[in-house]
């Protein structure tokens, strides 16, 4: 049997979990006609923000790590680009496969697309028309030297559509003849798969007496929300105010970037009400297992990250999104989420709306559970 290799290329915690998906149908299902070789670019350094997934998602450890760490937008991706070439041209892969929207992303595009090795774009399509946000660039540039374009949406599919991709390309596909597919969203599997084995950690609730059904998750590390202290103390300013109106636990895992930023940008006063509240549980990023937990049992997430917001969904919750715009759309035309910016004023008014009036339904936008098979089945198909 025709066995192919694909190089697949991590570097940011989403991607980590997301490659846990693909990684666990090839065990399960194409061990024998799928090789993955896996590249860590680095991005993610921090044990809280890769290594553990590792551990819990059981991903196979990479056969590389770049260890490209921190550095300006420039300097990060070159040398991950540079890292990710050479690694390319001793494996020489059917495809390289990336996914989502991040530098590391850009970087395996770049390399690869040069040195004419097929790109596998998962997370396709995805736009917020807002080309101030360095993820807007990267996925746009990947999606267009991509020879395989997998959107876990229809709008996604549709934006591809409305940038020139045609429907029905006939293979063989190649970057100028690509294929372009809606196939579901491997964070989805990756939900209903985690879902039940998230209970073995039920004790942290309670470690960080948390109640069910009685708080509310919230994460922050977008550049423009931890960067700019107006809107990060704005946002800060809202959780404080809900905290005190609900009588309410705002549980807060932050990630490095926020963490470092919040010390040197908060106004002191707020920053010191926010330390001493005994409302506020500031924490560490968390594992997979432990947010996909304090998901099923919150009552509200309120969040700028893609991943969580998606999450809140898949689990069920509303969501107050703490940016002006969002690839998910279906998720705020359904009614089951809404944007709020960092607006202060809005984002009360939409906890308190959402504490009266909870969304109704939550519409099966996200496939079926089974994107990740779907994704090596098409590439295994299209390699012959
Ligand atoms: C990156 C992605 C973003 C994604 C996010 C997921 C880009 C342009 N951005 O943003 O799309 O939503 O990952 O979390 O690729 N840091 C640490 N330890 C770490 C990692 C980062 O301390 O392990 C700190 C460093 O100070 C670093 C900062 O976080 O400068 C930002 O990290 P970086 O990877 O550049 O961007 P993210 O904000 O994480
Ligand atoms: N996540 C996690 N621990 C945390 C915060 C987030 O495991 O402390 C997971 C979350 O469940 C989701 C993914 O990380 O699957 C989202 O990543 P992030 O918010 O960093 O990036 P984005 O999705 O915005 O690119």
């Amino acid at each position: 049997m025709h066995t192919i290799k694909i190089v697949t290329i991590i570097g940011a915690r989403p991607q980590i979990i997301k490659a846990a998906a693909l990684s666990r149908a090839i065990r399960n299902t194409f061990s024998d006609r799928i090789t993955e070789v896996i590249v860590h670019t680095g991005q993610h350094y921090d044990d809280n923000m890769s290594q553990i997934f590792f551990e819990e998602l059981n991903i196979p450890i990479p056969d590389y790590n770049l260890k490209v760490g921190s550095a300006s937008h420039g300097k990060q991706t070159s040398l991950m680009i540079e890292g990710i070439e050479k690694i390319l041209l001793v494996e020489k892969p059917d495809y390289i496969v990336l996914y989502g929207d991040t530098n590391s992303t850009l970087a395996g595009a770049i390399a690869a697309s040069k040195i004419h090795i097929p790109v596998v774009h998962i997370e396709a399509g995805l736009r917020s028309f807002n080309k101030s946000m360095p993820e807007e660039i990267n996925r746009i540039l990947c999606d267009h030297c991509s020879t395989m374009l997998f959107s876990p949406t229809q709008t996604g599919f549709q934006n591809l559509i409305k940038e020139g991709f045609r429907e029905k390309n006939s293979p063989p596909y190649h970057a100028d003849n690509p294929a372009i597919y809606h196939c579901g969203d491997v964070m989805y599997d990756n939900s209903l798969y985690f879902a039940k084995l998230s209970e073995s950690k039920s004790n942290f609730l309670q470690d960080n007496s948390l109640k069910p059904d009685h708080y509310i998750l919230c994460t922050i590390h977008r550049d423009n929300n931890t960067d700019q202290p107006r809107r990060l103390n704005s946002i800060l300013r809202a959780l404080y105010q809900i905290s005190i109106e609900g009588n309410i636990k705002i549980f807060l895992p932050l990630h490095p970037r926020t963490s470092k930023l919040l010390s040197q940008n908060q106004d002191n006063d707020l920053y010191r009400k926010i330390l001493n509240s005994p409302n506020f549980i500031i924490h560490t990023p968390v594992s997979f297992l432990e947010m996909i937990l304090l998901e099923k049992n919150t009552t509200m997430v309120i969040t700028d990250s893609g991943g969580v917001q998606k999450e809140a969904f898949f689990f069920n919750k509303p969501c107050i999104i703490l940016r002006s715009e969002t690839e998910w759309k279906e998720i705020v035309d359904s009614g089951a989420a809404e944007i709020v910016d960092a607006d202060e004023e809005k984002i009360v008014v939409a906890w308190k709306r959402f504490s009266h009036t909870p969304p109704m339904s939550y519409p099966p936008f996200f496939g079926d559970g089974k994107a990740a098979e779907f994704i090596c089945e098409e590439l295994v198909k299209n390699s012959c």
